[in-house]
């Protein structure tokens, strides 16, 4: 049997040269060597594709091999966790909480709680696998600078649970361009194995990809760079069996006359890669509604829930209580 190999430098066809190229571009570990596009490696860590080639042969060889059976798929399936929201209601509408494997996207206007959402799952994400939680740390890319560790500690303690662990398991990145972002999750993968990261948080996902490509003309380089961007969220997620959480903004669809005005942003990139999309509004009378909008398996139904200090928690519309 091969000896196990834990460094990519000890990796067929890689030597001190390239295994630098390789870290310098986030290729740090076996597995991320291993999920990445040889595309990838030629364009990020400038190697000649022949030898990407043969690097990406031997980092799966480590790992799997080409085919699974549909047992291994299966057993893969057995290891999916589920995240709690800390709402019954939320949980309830998600099939019983965030999925690791897979990228669950909230989308909804300004104020409508999807940073107070991303916040209270840093946290729940640390409870132990009995209580809902992943047992493992957090990984929050801050894109808007909306991440407060005062509202995550307050949470916490809301909770009864001790402020500052909490914090010390939530690793913050905040970015400020595209480029940035994309960089920040290519070397997300070491991280992520090294501090047992089980949720990675990006709120919100697009707002630097509308900011900085304006215009029609460059529509094609952003979703290029998008799809990039999400395929390596979605790697990252199943390899490491993580639960991946993104938010989106509403843009304005001046083509729907009927119905809803808005829609989510980034077209048809963003709606292949998430998993589980679901709309939150604000309701009357200081709710929040959440909505599932496209998911494979959840059905279309609704649950309300409301913000208050202590996080996320249920709540009744209403015109729905029996008084
Ligand atoms: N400590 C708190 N107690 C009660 N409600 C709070 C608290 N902090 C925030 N909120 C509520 O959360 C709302 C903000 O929600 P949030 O920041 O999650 O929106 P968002 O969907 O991320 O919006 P944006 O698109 O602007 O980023 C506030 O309007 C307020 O109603
Ligand atoms: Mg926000």
């Amino acid at each position: 049997m091969d000896q196990e190999i834990v460094d990519i430098q000890d990796l067929d066809g890689v030597g001190p040269v390239t295994a630098g190229k390789l870290r310098e571009a986030g290729f740090d570990s076996i597995v991320a060597v291993a999920v990445a596009p040889i595309r990838e490696l030629v364009d990020k860590a400038g190697l000649e594709a022949s030898a990407a080639n043969k690097i990406v042969k031997a980092a799966r060889r480590q790992i799997t091999t080409d085919f699974i059976t549909a047992k291994q798929l299966y057993d893969r399936r057995q290891n999916l966790r589920r995240l709690t929201l800390g709402s019954i209601n939320l949980n309830k509408l998600l099939g019983g909480g965030i999925e690791t494997q897979a990228i669950t996207e909230f989308v909804g206007e300004w104020g409508s709680g999807k940073s107070q959402l991303c916040m209270q799952l840093s946290v729940t994400a640390q409870l132990p696998n009995k209580d809902g939680g992943l047992e493992g740390k957090v990984l929050f890319i801050d894109t808007e600078g909306t991440f407060s560790a005062e509202r995550v500690y307050q949470i916490a303690q809301a909770s009864q649970l001790q402020g500052e662990k909490i914090l010390e398991g939530i690793f913050c990145s905040r970015v400020y361009n595209s480029d940035h972002q994309v960089l920040t999750v290519d070397h997300a993968f070491k991280l992520c194995q090294e501090e047992n990261i089980r949720l990675l948080i990006i709120d919100s996902v697009l707002s630097h990809f509308r900011s900085e490509y304006i215009g029609r003309e460059t529509l094609a380089e952003r979703q290029q760079k998008l799809n990039s961007h999400l395929h390596k969220l979605t790697r990252l997620a199943q390899a490491l069996n993580l639960a991946v959480v993104v938010t989106n903004q509403v843009q304005a669809n001046p083509q729907a006359f009927f119905g809803d005005p808005t829609r989510p942003a980034g077209g048809n990139i963003l709606a292949h890669a998430s998993t589980h999309r679901i709309m939150l509004k604000k309701a009357s009378g200081g709710l929040r509604c959440a909505r599932v909008i496209d998911s494979p398996y959840l059905p279309e139904s609704e649950a309300f829930f409301q913000i208050t200090e202590k996080g996320i928690e249920d709540a009744t519309p209403k015109s729905r209580r029996e008084d």
